[in-house]
């Protein structure tokens, strides 16, 4: 199976878009509802999270994993992938790619949890070698509960867009990286007041056409994934919500299951 994580459920945007671009292969997913979020926490937590994470979809039957989540892939990846016994990707390095790519005055915005901003990745990453790019970062906490609350598309949620990404406007980026799992949901707004020319990175996007490649080149590991719809999405904790945002999101009818990992 083609194993996916997040701290909750905003992974389904990811999820989403394996649907789309790897339509044949049975996905499970692991959504920690019970300890999300994670983009307020410790790097020491979310890298204990993140392994547990990890290592349960690997039990699942996972052969590649993807880790949805932005705020664990900035943090915690390389100790994943020294841990886990099979290819894992992220979100960072594939969004990084593209945006490097299409950048026309290298001026790039990264919008994101605060542990993902906080822990400087995307920095460290674009500044490797002379890259001349001009760089600016901004967290966003509030996005995450106004998605979950379904507030896509409300003047308070276009109020605080407006906010947050004034900053980056004054500095003229060119290309931003929607470096949340909950921010493509309201790209439309991000869109909006960042202004029409940006050029915005959906990385779920960019992630699943990266693991895409590799199946195709790596036949080994693709024939070990089961080709049906017999999809598996477990999540620590279960509210009436969480079904509803399932079947909303992938406009599909799943049955969620509840597994705890304390
Ligand atoms: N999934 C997280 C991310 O993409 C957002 C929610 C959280 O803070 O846990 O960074």
């Amino acid at each position: 199976m083609i194993g996916i994580f997040d701290s909750g459920i905003g992974g389904l945007t990811v999820v989403k878009e394996v649907f789309r671009q790897l339509p044949d292969y049975r996905v499970v997913y692991f959504g920690d509802t019970a300890r999300t979020p994670y983009g307020t926490k410790s790097p020491e937590t979310i890298t204990k999270y993140a392994l547990q994470d990890a290592k349960f979809l690997v039990e699942q039957g996972a052969k590649v994993i993807v880790i949805a989540c932005h705020t664990a892939s900035s943090v915690a990846a390389d100790e994943i992938k020294k841990q886990i016994p099979i290819p894992v990707f992220e979100v960072v390095s594939p969004a990084i790619a593209k945006a490097k790519q299409i950048t026309k005055h290298k001026r790039l915005g990264i919008i994101g949890t605060r542990a993902t901003i906080n822990s400087e990745i995307y920095q460290d990453r674009l500044n490797q070698g002379d890259s001349g790019l001009v760089i600016k970062t901004q967290a966003c906490p509030l996005f995450v509960s106004l998605v979950e609350e379904g507030w896509l598309d409300k003047s308070e949620t276009k109020t605080i867009a407006k906010k947050y990404l004034f900053p980056l406007k004054r500095e003229k980026v060119d290309t931003l990286i929607l470096a949340c799992t909950h921010y493509p949901l309201i790209r439309e707004v991000i869109q909006q007041k960042i202004g029409k020319k940006v050029m915005i990175v959906d990385p779920a996007v960019e992630v699943v056409a990266k693991m895409r490649e590799f199946l195709k080149h790596q036949p080994e590991i693709e024939h070990q994934l089961i080709r049906d719809a017999d999809h598996k999405f477990f999540f620590s904790d279960v509210v009436d919500k969480t079904q509803y945002i399932v079947r909303e999101w992938l406009e599909r009818p799943i049955k969620v299951e509840k597994h705890s990992l304390e």
